[in-house]
């Protein structure tokens, strides 16, 4: 299925979390498995052409693709987790969401200094989730090669900010 088809199969749920956001819901296109494994595979590849050698994914749904690509590419996934997930001392970051604020953790161990890492999430807002995984992925020392998500919320500049910190970004869906 190209990008185009996939668009057709996201659902649009106004008002959720908070009054005024159009909700971008993925729940109907993972149901969906041509759909599913044509998202992954087109994900797969773009990190592929970065020479991604491991996939940094942000709980929640960042997980479900990057793991995803993670094991089309047969390389290893690194799970960016919210606050006090993970069993082990871990490095953080505080940062602000288009509904509010949160926190990422990750194991400092996972990464092995200057391994090239692709980050994968459904979709990009106003960016606060992958610049911070971005900032974070690096003062373990990782080299954060590239970014890919499912959908781009353009207009919320995401992207934009994430390339001004040297990422390269693409997605699916605009
Ligand atoms: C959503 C989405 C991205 C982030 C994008 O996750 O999956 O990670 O928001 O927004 P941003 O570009 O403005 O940072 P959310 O924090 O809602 O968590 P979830 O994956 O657990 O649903
Ligand atoms: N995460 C941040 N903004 C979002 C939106 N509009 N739809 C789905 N997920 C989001």
């Amino acid at each position: 299925m190209t990008p185009t088809e996939l668009r057709g199969l996201i659902r649009t749920v106004p008002d959720f979390p908070e009054p005024g956001i159009q909700f971008r819901d993925i729940t109907t296109l993972i149901a969906h498995g041509e759909g599913f494994r044509a998202a992954v595979g087109h994900l797969a590849k773009a990190a592929q052409q970065s020479g991604a050698e491991a996939i940094a994914g942000m709980e929640a749904r960042g997980f479900i693709f990057g793991a995803a690509v993670a094991v089309e590419l047969g390389i290893g996934f690194i799970p960016v987790r919210k606050p006090g997930k993970l069993p082990v001392p871990t490095i953080g970051i505080d940062y602000a969401l288009e509904y509010g604020t949160d926190r990422l953790e990750i194991d400092p161990d996972a990464i092995r200094p200057g391994q090239r890492i692709s980050i994968v999430d459904d979709l990009i807002a106003t960016g606060g989730t992958a610049v911070a995984a971005t900032r974070l992925l690096r003062k373990v020392g990782a080299v954060v090669s590239s970014a890919h998500f499912v959908i781009d919320l353009p207009d919320l500049g995401g992207a934009t900010q994430l390339r001004e910190q040297g990422v390269r970004v693409d997605a699916l869906i605009d």
